[in-house]
């Protein structure tokens, strides 16, 4: 993976994140560095009793870094089948292939806490995702999103082929706009590592 930059193609997130699925485990630890300790801070003090999910929750990396905190249930979404394929599998745990720009399979309020880190740049409508966020949360229930300032796509490599990921870059003022237009209270936490703004963490509550 580099940053250089030449016309290359770009791909869909699907295809894009099957592609490389059986690399993504590789950039865990590099993802892992930016947002681990923070956004365990914004998690409610007690979890067991909570059905939680994540959004683009791609191979699990998230529902790792949660491994001391338990959960009534927990579900992982994404439109990457093989990728999601690669999820933990676990007794609480239900895995289903969705995708975040249509209709959510899950009934109104069926959710007390929700997850979705480095997914809103690759979503187009985002007011139909906070719209569908609003919805299957229960009242008064919480959201933790992770936004990743990157200028540019980051270049994949499997086997022979180059390609991008499609990607959007949102100001955080248009998200925290689109947000708070979907009904949402919405708390920004800036993320900056040597002086330098990285992304934010996103709390969301109903
Ligand atoms: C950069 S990965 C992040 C995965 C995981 N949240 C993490 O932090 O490691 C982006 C994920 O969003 C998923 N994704 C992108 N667009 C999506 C969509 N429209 N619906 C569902 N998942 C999507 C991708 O398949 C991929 O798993």
């Amino acid at each position: 993976m580099t940053y250089q930059s030449k016309h290359i193609t770009i791909k869909l997130p699907q295809e894009g994140y099957n592609t490389i699925a059986d690399q993504y485990g590789a950039f865990h630890q590099h993802l892992n560095d930016f947002d681990r300790w923070f956004f365990l801070r914004l998690l409610p003090r007690e979890t067991k009793d909570l059905d939680a999910i994540d959004l683009g929750a791609g191979d699990g990396r998230i529902y790792k870094l949660l491994d001391k905190y338990p959960f009534k249930s927990f579900t992982a979404c994404d439109i990457a089948e093989k990728l999601l394929a690669k999820h933990p599998n676990g007794k609480n745990i239900k895995k289903t292939v969705c995708d975040l720009e249509s209709t959510l399979p899950f009934p109104d309020e069926t959710f007390d806490l929700a997850f979705s880190f480095f997914v809103l740049e690759h979503i187009n409508d985002l007011h139909h995702f906070f719209s569908e966020m609003y919805r299957i949360l229960k009242t008064w229930w919480e959201a933790i999103l992770w936004y990743f300032l990157q200028r540019r796509e980051f270049i994949r490599k499997a086997n022979k082929d180059q390609f991008k990921i499609q990607l959007f870059n949102y100001r955080i003022q248009d998200i925290e706009k689109i947000a708070k237009d979907c009904f949402f209270e919405v708390k920004l936490h800036p993320i900056e590592e040597k002086w330098y703004l990285i992304g934010w963490n996103i709390e969301l509550r109903k």
